[in-house]
């Protein structure tokens, strides 16, 4: 059941006792923190409870981290290669990690269906198929995902691809292309996160009050809203002009130059800055969130309750920068033109799907009056909102009465926007999105925000793509539905009596499992592997088993093996010796 932790953003200005409202902003700056990076084919991510010296004085702080001990390691991609995840969870809790942005099967994509119990690695892999740009990953764990992330759980992911790399860009990580990860948190007295949607100090790669030495040439930024909940309308002191060349899943057509652009929760954005002959001097990134409408996450200036923190409503600096001078080569103009995108086309669409978004003020059988909620339901997850055929390009139309802007995120795909509020996008929009944002509506008119997707490659009845408000509150509250992928491939009827009979060798085994079925034509669609306590220590989503299956991890003693077919769907459990 979801339960409302807190309520309806505009209404809570008051109660709710005091939040304590310090700023760890104040005092000398500190070198920002470039995540360590991983690449090839094979990733290995520990997920592991530990803590990290993010307050200058006193306590360490304790977090979540991926190999590392706050947020985790980019991870470069290449488009059309194989990747395998090997993603321990170390934590005590169950997790979950999510590719976002990744078109991947639904097995494979680490959404709330994809539970990963401590203590137990999960394999997931597919085929990069997305353009170059920059994606993430991050917890998704039903009513868990706020507190997973504010823990620091989570890293990028950067792909490349032959388009992207034949262009005269900066890509040299942490000298010329920098990754900004914004998130701001709220610390108690001995130093520690406090769960709540607003922070009243600043991070950018979990560092507080950073600054970095940049070379005097086009610098790349490649930023990520990683906030529970703020949206930061970001710009530089010196109102310079910046330019954005990717949307969420690749690159735009042309670089489009802008002072200030609102980057909202879940949305990335690439951003080439000129520094070209400006060795010497300084500029700071800034949050201009002093314009922003109390409807936008961030523009509201709560002092006090669940939502009041120091930075609402404010001008803050997000990053210090010195430029010093040049590196060999540099990058020294920004290109006229960066790729041609073929967009969607609105007459190839087989439907129109309408949701809705509204608060849950007189919606029979929902608890609490004012949480935030898509279709008129809280989400369920046993149930799926839409069958969407494999193949179909369809245009989702969301009609919001909220007076509050949410951002729309959807896995599964790279949609284009076709309008908002009528309105085409703007231009640094209008390229492939996984998030976009539907504003809160002014007046008496609902919001009204389209976008077209393609749904294809990965049929699944079994396991859904969710979508979502990427406002971690609002998603654990219950604003999230789900959909399937159907695909006529998959429809065929078999006898379950025997096909999915299935026997593993060599039984007991030292090193390696394999596994072979009374059908040939039969795959596994999934594997568990449970020690005599039954407890999980494998997730093989359709494990690669002609290579066996590598159990050399696991101690010596008896598991089960707990096989889903691929035709069937049906579950068979073994049981083996390892030696
Ligand atoms: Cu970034 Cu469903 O998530
Ligand atoms: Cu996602
Ligand atoms: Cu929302």
């Amino acid at each position: 059941m979801h339960s409302f932790k807190l309520t309806l953003q505009i209404l809570t200005v008051l109660s709710f006792g005091l939040a304590l409202v310090t700023t760890k902003s104040i005092g000398q700056y500190n070198l920002l923190r470039i995540p360590d990076t991983l690449s090839g084919t094979h990733f290995n991510l520990t997920i592991k409870d530990t803590f990290a010296q993010i307050v200058n004085t006193g306590n360490q702080t304790i977090t979540g981290g991926i190999n590392g001990n706050f947020w985790g390691p980019t991870l470069f991609l290449k488009k059309g290669e194989v990747v395998y995840m090997n993603v321990k969870n170390n934590l005590n809790d169950s997790t979950t990690i999510h590719w976002h942005g990744m078109h991947l099967p639904a097995v494979m994509d680490g959404g709330p269906h994809q539970i990963i119990p401590p203590g137990t690695l999960w394999q997931p892999y597919w085929k990069v198929t997305n353009n170059a740009a920059t994606y993430w990953y991050h917890p998704h764990l039903d009513m868990m995902t706020e507190e997973q992330i504010t823990k620091g759980i989570g890293g990028l992911i950067i792909v490349r691809d032959s388009i992207e790399s034949a262009l005269p860009l900066p890509r040299t990580y942490g000298i010329d292309d920098i990754p900004l990860v914004l998130t701001d948190r709220d610390f108690n007295s001995s130093n520690q996160f406090v769960t709540v949607p607003y922070g009243d100090s600043m991070l950018v790669n979990g560092t507080l009050r950073p600054q970095y030495s940049i070379p005097g040439q086009v610098v790349r930024f490649r930023i990520l809203d990683g906030a529970i909940e703020r949206s930061y309308n970001l710009g530089f002191s010196d109102n310079r002009t910046f330019y954005v060349i990717t949307s969420d899943g690749g690159l735009l057509n042309a670089p489009v130059g802008v002072t200030r652009y609102l980057i909202h929760a879940g949305e990335r954005i690439e951003i080439l800055v000129n520094c070209t002959g400006q060795a010497g001097s300084t500029v700071d990134l800034r949050a201009f969130n002093s314009t922003l409408s109390n409807f936008i996450a961030g523009g509201e200036n709560f002092v006090n309750g669940p939502f009041g923190n120091a930075l609402g409503k404010k001008d803050f600096n997000i990053l210090h920068l010195n430029i010093n001078s040049a590196t060999n080569n540099p990058i020294n103009t920004i290109p006229a033109t960066l790729t041609n995108n073929i967009l969607l086309n609105s007459s190839d669409a087989k439907i129109t799907r309408h949701l809705t978004i509204s608060d849950s003020a007189g919606v029979p059988g929902i608890l609490g009056p004012n949480a935030f909620i898509l279709n008129h339901k809280l989400f369920k997850f046993d149930f799926n909102d839409y069958e969407v055929p494999l193949g179909n390009t369809e245009i989702w139309e969301i009609t919001s009465s909220s007076i509050f802007g949410h951002p729309f995120h959807i896995h599964d795909v790279q949609f284009n926007i076709i309008s908002v509020n009528g309105a085409a996008p703007a231009a640094a929009q209008a390229g492939w999105k996984d998030v976009v944002f539907i504003p809160g509506k002014a007046g008496p008119n609902n919001t009204v925000v389209k976008f077209i997707a393609k749904f294809e490659d990965y049929a699944d009845k079994i396991h859904p793509f969710m979508y979502h408000c990427h406002i971690a509150l609002h998603e654990d509250e219950g604003m999230m539905g789900q959909f399937v992928v159907t695909g006529t491939t998959t429809q065929t009827n078999y006898s379950q009596s025997y096909l999915n009979e299935f026997s593993i060798y060599p039984n007991p085994s030292k090193n390696k499992l394999f596994i072979s079925f009374t059908d040939p034509d039969n795959t596994v669609y999934y594997v568990k592997i449970n020690n005599a306590l039954g407890k999980t220590m494998y997730m093989l989503p359709r494990p690669q088993t002609e290579n066996g299956i590598d159990i050399h991890y696991l101690s010596p003693g008896i598991y089960s093996i707990q096989l889903t077919d691929e035709k069937t769907k049906s579950i068979t459990t073994k049981f083996f010796i390892k030696e």
